[in-house]
């Protein structure tokens, strides 16, 4: 690949002390090699005038659906068991081999120009290889899986597997698609949710994530009726039933936990299992607002996702920092949730969640070379005299200040360009497989 020398910019480095600094960066292959006032003699096969130019890390989005972005407006104004069963679950039923290539392109695409460049994404029932395929190609860094789920009612036929199958199925993926490309693409088991999946399924994920040392991604307590039925099945709420499978550690992710009692924030917190907010999905589906500043406070770990785009409606990581920040002010105060704390959950707490906070979302020497070139000279990012970047980064840019984007080193997107992406196939390919889904299924009004 060679190496990359990013000159003049300012450099927002979520370093141990946060610094922001003007300067250079130089990147070899993958890594950053250098970070620095002034780096300009360096030799470098390419340089980048980046002066006038804000960088970032990329951000990290610790909860996704890419095999739902085809669905984008399929799923509008309802809640989370009436918008699985009646639309989300006959729609990934109805998925093909090219519908969830394409699925997952047309959500990498969006996800890389607005400045995403790590993922945990959790794919459907049936060919996630499809989806690894896309992962590949584009360059985006990614944790996935394909789903899990071996027992629920009201899941269609297609769904539904049988719990030696799904798990061998998971083992095959696994043993293919982790650690590939130097570990750009990770595997992490996916059992949907504890109301899809058997006790016997979960304690074999958990037996192979130690086996494997992979994560393991879930949601959890994200809505009322879901606990309802979680307790009424097992005795127990979400996150103790986890615990109680010793699924609770460092590896789990839980996307959602919105309604937790103290025993469930105690596992968390003493556990390290890592939180993934997803305001944006929260609010639409009428969810709830989960507690993140006391979460916060006692420690735990809160990354961002935007989930999927039917619940959302997009995958853009300035919308979720927007959210975060804005919905917890009228709950616990002006002061609560300020840029800098939502900045650092968009970066560096999602690079811990998913085990790479010594690797990913910062820009220091040595770390992987994820990083996102921002335009914020424009009105609506104006004054720029004596603002905290953090705070126009936050609660002023959007994804459309969003210029170059790399991921391990390699420009996936340049001036808005994309490079690893035919935009005009995936958009022509991405309507013309929601008209064949939509042919074969019925989705219920
Ligand atoms: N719970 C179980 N499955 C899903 C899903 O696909 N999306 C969301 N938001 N919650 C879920
Ligand atoms: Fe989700």
């Amino acid at each position: 690949m060679g190496s990359l020398l990013i000159k003049n910019a300012q450099i927002v480095t979520m370093n141990a002390q946060e610094e922001i600094i003007n300067g250079d960066i130089l990147i070899r292959d993958s890594r950053i090699e250098a970070v620095g006032p002034a780096l300009d003699e360096t030799p470098a096969d390419r340089v980048i005038n980046a002066s006038g130019r804000t960088v970032i890390p990329g951000f990290v989005q610790t909860h996704v659906h890419l095999c739902q972005t085809l669905f984008r407006g399929k799923g509008d104004d309802l809640e989370l068991m009436d918008w699985l069963k009646k639309r989300i679950w006959p729609l990934e039923a109805s998925h093909d081999e090219e519908s969830v290539y394409y699925s997952a392109m047309l959500g990498i695409g969006e996800l890389l120009q607005s400045g995403t460049t790590t993922i945990v994404d959790m794919e459907t029932v049936h060919h996630t290889e499809s989806a690894f395929r896309a992962i590949a190609q584009s360059g985006i860094r990614a944790l996935s899986g394909k789903v899990m789920m071996d027992k629920g009612s009201e899941v269609p036929l297609a769904l539904q597997e049988n719990t030696a199958a799904s798990i061998q199925e998971s083992v095959d993926l696994l043993e293919k698609w982790h650690m590939y490309d130097s570990g750009r693409i990770q595997y992490a088991f996916s059992p949907r949710f504890v109301v899809s999946c058997t006790e016997e399924l979960l304690k074999e994920v958990q037996k192979l994530s130690v086996h494997y040392n992979v994560h393991v991604h879930t949601h959890a307590s994200e809505n009322r009726g879901e606990i309802a039925i979680v307790e009424q099945e097992t005795g127990m709420r979400n996150v103790i039933y986890l615990d109680h499978l010793s699924l609770a550690n460092e590896r789990l992710i839980l996307a959602h936990c919105i309604w937790l009692d103290e025993e469930e924030k105690r596992i968390i917190r003493e556990k390290g299992v890592h939180v993934s907010h997803c305001p944006g999905s929260n609010l639409k589906l009428a969810s709830g607002i989960a507690d993140v500043p006391e979460l916060l406070d006692a420690g735990s770990s809160v990354s961002l996702g935007a989930d999927g785009a039917p619940c959302n409606n997009n995958l853009d990581m300035f919308n979720e920092m927007r959210l975060a920040a804005l919905i917890q002010k009228p709950i616990h105060g002006p002061t609560s949730m300020n840029a800098r704390t939502v900045f650092r959950m968009a970066t560096i707490g999602g690079a811990r969640a998913v085990g790479m906070g010594h690797e990913i979302g910062s820009i220091e020497a040595g770390k992987r070379a994820d990083l996102v070139m921002l335009n914020l000279n424009h009105f609506h990012t104006f004054p720029s005299y004596d603002v905290d970047p953090v705070s126009r980064i936050v609660y002023s840019a959007t994804r459309a200040d969003v210029e170059t984007t790399i991921v391990d080193g390699r420009i996936v997107m340049e001036n808005g360009m994309m490079k690893t992406i035919d935009k005009t196939t995936v958009l022509r390919e991405a309507d013309a497989s929601i008209k064949r889904l939509l042919k074969k299924t019925t989705i219920m009004h």
